[in-house]
């Protein structure tokens, strides 16, 4: 879509058409007034006649009204207006998104960052808003053998701004917004291809191919390579698969030669059957969506390419499948990770952690000032946050506190959860350095416990995206969280360094 920010009237801009607000009350946006005074009160008779009330989810459309340019206008209800908050205005977005789709409108000016929500400013309206259309674009049909109806899809966006708002400052907030858009998008359309596409080879080729178009550096280790390093965490996962473990890393380097990079740890396990600690059936086929994590450093390295920001940022993805096998590793195996430590498995199906610690453990020779881990983790996170936040767990205070504000910010937020010493107690193993499981109490923190093992001599946070990532039900689908989350904290870190 091509963006353009406007210094003029909304009234006065001419498009397909024209989108302005009402309120419940009724209370008219300034530009649904405009509206109503140049058009001899035709929204004032829509309200009187009762069919507009300015409830949430009421739109109607009105073609020709005088004395605006646009052909059309397209009032929004947004419910009461005192209650018209981050939510309210994000969900509002949601709706024009779609309905804009279902006219034959393909331009429109939207008037909507003119609504005051708490806390919020132009920018940050003008963002979510281009985030909002964009992610209306969305559809995955790859996988259909008839390819969808061509639909007359929104391929103008206009954004009317005061004289009080910067220009370049609304310019930027767009770039912004269509870089993560462009993100989410990447990493929906690997989240949703299934495991039998998306393996970790192909997985590796798309990583090379970005890295290709944006100018990063790629490298792809094979397993050969992982044995060299002594990776027998992540081997161990791989044995019982066909399709051969990968582990991939992307640099990009905006900024300084000597720069130390932000590091993110993406689990990239193409399918998770659990192993020879199988799954039951039901529902197996969303363990497709086991390499969200890696997806989304994928999709987070996209929208730094596109937006250029000046710092360093690396970007690994161990990668594997997790399958039943003969030759599949076993409860009860010990196996010795790239760091020395031995690990006794009494569940193959905690297997991500087994991949992430020598993924962490190798993300040390990058002597990062920062490493996010991000990985479909637990089901324990389903449980205790449900699909609105993504659990953060981590050993440094400062990056804790970035990243819940950065969530805040991006509206892909996170909650945190303790990593008390006395949590490490249930990692015990009679046989080995640790145990890969901690029973079923604090699914989420255990896990993270084990990961703090690999992370002693780094600044690092873990975000366990289990409940985040996809949908289920009906609105089965890739939702390409936590993209918005890692870019904006990296946008925030550019900015501190600027
Ligand atoms: N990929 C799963 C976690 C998962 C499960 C995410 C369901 C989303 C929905 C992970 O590999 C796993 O299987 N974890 C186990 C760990 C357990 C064996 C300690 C789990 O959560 O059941
Ligand atoms: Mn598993
Ligand atoms: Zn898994």
């Amino acid at each position: 879509m091509n963006y353009s920010i406007e210094h003029k009237k909304p009234i006065e801009i001419t498009s397909d058409c024209l989108v302005a607000a009402v309120f419940e009350g009724p209370s008219l946006s300034p530009t649904a007034q405009a509206i109503d005074s140049a058009s001899d009160g035709a929204v004032s008779r829509l309200l009187e006649s009762g069919d507009l009330e300015g409830k949430k989810g009421q739109i109607m459309l009105q073609h020709h009204v005088s004395g605006v340019s646009s052909k059309r206008v397209m009032l929004v209800g947004c419910g009461q207006q005192d209650k018209f908050d981050t939510e309210a205005f994000r969900a509002m977005a949601a709706r024009v998104a779609v309905h804009i789709n279902k006219t034959a409108a393909t331009s429109a000016v939207f008037a909507l960052s003119e609504l005051e929500v708490n806390g919020r400013d132009n920018n940050w309206k003008l963002r979510h808003l281009t985030e909002a259309l964009e992610a209306g674009h969305y559809q995955f049909d790859v996988m259909k053998s008839e390819p969808s109806k061509t639909r007359r899809l929104l391929a103008d966006v206009i954004y009317p701004i005061t004289d009080s708002d910067d220009k370049d400052a609304a310019g930027q907030a767009v770039a912004q917004g269509k870089a993560i858009a462009a993100g989410t998008r990447l990493a929906k359309d690997l989240g949703n291809l299934p495991g039998n596409v998306c393996t970790p080879t192909y997985l590796a080729e798309e990583a090379v191919k970005l890295a290709k178009e944006f100018g990063m550096k790629s490298t792809v280790l094979e397993e050969k390579d992982m044995e060299e390093l002594g990776m027998g965490a992540l081997l161990s996962v791989s044995r019982g698969s066909r399709q051969p473990a990968k582990l991939i890393v992307v640099e990009y380097a905006g900024g300084k030669k000597d720069d130390a990079p932000y590091v993110l740890v993406g689990k990239g396990l193409t399918f998770d059957a659990g192993g020879i600690s199988i799954k039951p059936a039901a529902n197996m086929d969303e363990m497709k969506y086991d390499m969200c994590g890696g997806a989304s450093v994928l999709g987070a390295l996209r929208a730094l390419g596109e937006l250029k920001l000046p710092i360093n940022v690396v970007g690994v993805v161990p990668s594997s499948e997790n399958l039943p096998d003969g030759d599949a590793n076993k409860p009860g195996d010990i196996v010795t990770s790239m760091s020395g430590q031995t690990i006794e498995i009494l569940n193959t199906d905690a297997e991500g952690r087994l991949i992430l610690c020598d993924a962490l453990t190798y993300s040390e020779r990058f002597k990062p000032k920062t490493v996010i881990d991000i990985a479909t983790l637990t089901g324990a996170c389903v449980i205790a946050l449900g699909e609105h936040a993504s659990g953060l767990l981590g050993n440094d205070d400062a990056l804790a506190q970035d990243l819940l504000a950065a969530g805040e910010y991006a509206v892909d937020r996170v909650w945190q959860l303790p990593l008390w010493e006395q949590y490490q107690r249930q990692l015990d193993s009679n046989f080995a350095d640790m145990a890969n499981v901690g029973g079923r109490p604090a699914g989420t923190i255990t896990a993270a416990c084990f990961l703090s093992r690999y992370t002693k001599s780094l600044k690092w946070a873990h975000l366990d995206i289990a409940g985040t990532a996809w949908l289920s039900g009906k609105a089965k689908g890739a939702t390409g969280r936590p993209v918005g989350l890692l870019t904006q904290y990296l946008i925030d870190r550019a900015s501190e360094a600027a």
